[in-house]
């Protein structure tokens, strides 16, 4: 369709992250200063550097040696951040953390699977930071996805005004794939593994997802049961 190219041809030309447009969202869920925070799937660890104004020691993963290598090539040795080549989906070193974030991969994993790791992962009374992407199928996310239209040509206008050529953010140079889970059943699934989870949907084809592991929490093993 003429339009539908043409508005391609405009976002290419006038590119941003709709992913760092969450970071300061993100920050503001944390506490002032924790101990170890984890980033999976940290692509170009802009975020795994901005949790360090945070935490004492932030570890960055992601399954992809080229991204971890631009992610180790953009981060001040005095920085507390080390970064990984790592499966999300088995890495298991270091836990407990205070801080758990991931952003624009968990519909890289298998949704249970990992929901029940982070889970498990968190230290007592620390937090899950997610942002991420579904299968729109509810009114409220195609209403939401309407309205991102021209905000997202204004905001791609603003963010290139004046550049001759346009910058595209290493971050985006992450590796990507489309989100295959519907909403409603994401929905279902968080609050059956992560009861009392506060889940938003947002403006940029998003999601945003905050849990805090209470002390006490029991052994999530058992939640394992249903898979995708
Ligand atoms: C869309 S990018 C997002 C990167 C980064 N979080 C950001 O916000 O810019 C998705 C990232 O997830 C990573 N990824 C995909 N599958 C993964 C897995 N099984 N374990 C760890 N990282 C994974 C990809 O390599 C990619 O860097």
């Amino acid at each position: 369709m003429p339009l539908l190219d043409a508005l391609a041809r405009f976002n290419d030309a006038h590119p941003w992250s709709h992913n760092a447009h969450f970071h300061p969202w993100i920050l503001r869920q944390l506490p002032r200063h924790c101990d170890r925070a984890l980033d999976v799937g940290c692509g170009s660890g802009d975020l795994a550097r901005l949790l360090a104004t945070r935490a004492g020691h932030v570890h960055g993963i992601d399954s992809d040696e080229r991204i971890i290598g631009k992610a180790r090539e953009s981060t001040d040795p005095g920085l507390p951040v080390t970064f990984a080549v790592a499966d999300g989906r088995s890495y298991d070193q270091g836990a407990p953390y205070d801080v758990i974030t991931c952003v624009a991969v968990l519909h890289h994993l298998p949704l249970t699977e990992a929901l029940v790791r982070f889970r498990e992962q968190l230290a007592p009374g620390g937090i899950l930071v997610v942002v991420g992407l579904t299968r729109e199928d509810t009114r409220v996310q195609t209403l939401l996805g309407l309205a991102s239209v021209p905000l997202n040509l204004v905001t791609g206008w603003i963010k290139n005004r004046g550049r001759t050529a346009p910058r595209r953010p290493v971050a985006m140079t992450a590796p990507t794939r489309p989100a295959d889970v519907p909403y409603t059943e994401f929905a279902r699934e968080v609050r059956r593994v992560l009861p009392g989870a506060r889940l938003r949907r947002r403006l940029f084809w998003r999601y945003t997802l905050v849990w805090k592991k209470v002390r006490g929490d029991v052994d999530p093993g058992t939640l394992r049961t249903t898979q995708r």
